[in-house]
């Protein structure tokens, strides 16, 4: 007997099974009613007292191996069935798609980089904000119409609250609470009350410049807005200042750049003109640094504005201002290698 349970032994520790039913076929040749094992279990019986221990414990070895291996087996089996055999997991993962910048953050930190490196640092207000500081501090008469509800957005009267119409609201806020010298440059989203069409936006963003200091000139003014048209827009672009008017500024000027499609021979986008206006600007109002306390015998400055969408479209080229606030997944993508 003891050479049979040897036998057995070496047979199933080189058990194989191709399939689910070989390990079927297996489990009834060793482990069913009328197995091997079983058949040893009652030839058992009749084993001579002495011996039984020893073949006992044997036997009941010999089982336990038995039904673990079979079970080992069945499992491999199972495994490999619901395994997908193609599968290739040393393979790298599958790309992330990654966001794009919105092409008026770009241009708006592109403006942002131009101005810091003349020394001009960024400074924020609220978009919510109340008539001092978008318009009376900035010398804007009583009945202008600017304040009237066609252009404003109010959110109420007496006192007036609004949604600020330009960024140069910043101007008087950093104004009121700092001394010259002021080197400031203030991005932000500002709102007017327009019917939305392709040219026109009842949201849009700017960005204002503001410098006051002892001795500041017209001459200072129009280097920076140079400097600043040449970094954005090219070495060769030229710049052209026209009298216009602000409240805020006297003198006050628009500047029109080179058209930078056609270098100013003139085409159809600059209206065969060669120039392409950008910004407003001049030199702050000695109302407005009065009325921000701020001594204007002492302290003269320049402020210039301009609006980020406009600039943007001067380097894109896009057509239709709605494109910029519809967040089309097709549009954002166009600017993926201005990242
Ligand atoms: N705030 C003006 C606007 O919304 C733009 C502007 C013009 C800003 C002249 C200035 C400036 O600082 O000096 O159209």
């Amino acid at each position: 007997m003891i050479e049979k349970i040897d036998q057995l032994r070496s047979e199933i520790e080189g058990l194989s099974a191709a399939s689910l039913s070989e390990v079927e076929a297996l489990r009834i040749k060793y482990l069913s009613k009328k197995g091997e094992i079983s058949t040893l279990m009652q030839d058992f019986r009749t084993v001579p007292a002495e011996q039984k221990r020893e073949l006992g414990q044997k036997l009941n070895e010999l089982k336990t191996l038995a039904t673990e291996r079979i079970a080992s087996l069945k499992e491999a089996l199972e495994n490999v069935d619901t395994v997908d055999t193609d599968l290739d997991l040393t393979r790298t993962a599958a790309p992330m798609p990654l966001g794009t910048r919105h092409p008026l953050s770009l241009v708006k930190d592109e403006i942002i980089a131009i101005f810091s490196r003349l020394g001009f640092t960024v400074a924020e207000g609220p978009e919510i904000e109340d008539d001092w500081h978008v318009f009376s501090s900035l010398n804007f008469a009583e009945d202008h119409p600017a304040r009237d509800m066609q252009d404003t957005f109010f959110i109420s009267r007496n006192p007036d609250v609004l949604l600020r119409t330009h960024t140069s609201s910043v101007q008087s806020r950093v104004m009121e609470t700092t001394q010259p010298p002021i080197r400031i440059i203030c991005p932000g989203r500002v709102y007017r009350n327009e019917a939305i069409s392709a040219r026109a936006h009842c949201f849009f963003h700017q960005v204002e410049a503001l410098y006051v200091n002892e001795n500041v000139s017209y001459a200072d003014l129009r280097q920076t807005l140079l400097y600043f048209a040449r970094e954005m827009f090219g070495p060769d672009t030229k710049i052209r200042l026209r009298p216009s008017y602000f409240p805020f500024t006297e003198p006050s000027a628009e500047m029109d750049i080179s058209c930078n499609l056609c270098g100013g021979k003139g085409c159809s986008f600059c209206k065969h003109t060669g120039w392409v206006e950008i910004l407003g600007c001049g030199m702050v109002d000695p109302n407005v640094l009065e009325a921000c306390g701020i001594d204007s015998k002492k302290y003269s400055g320049f402020a210039l504005g301009m609006g980020v969408e406009r600039i943007t479209n001067l380097k894109y080229q896009v057509k239709d201002l709605r494109m910029f606030s519809e967040n089309d997944v097709r549009f954002l993508e166009e600017f993926t290698s201005a990242r």
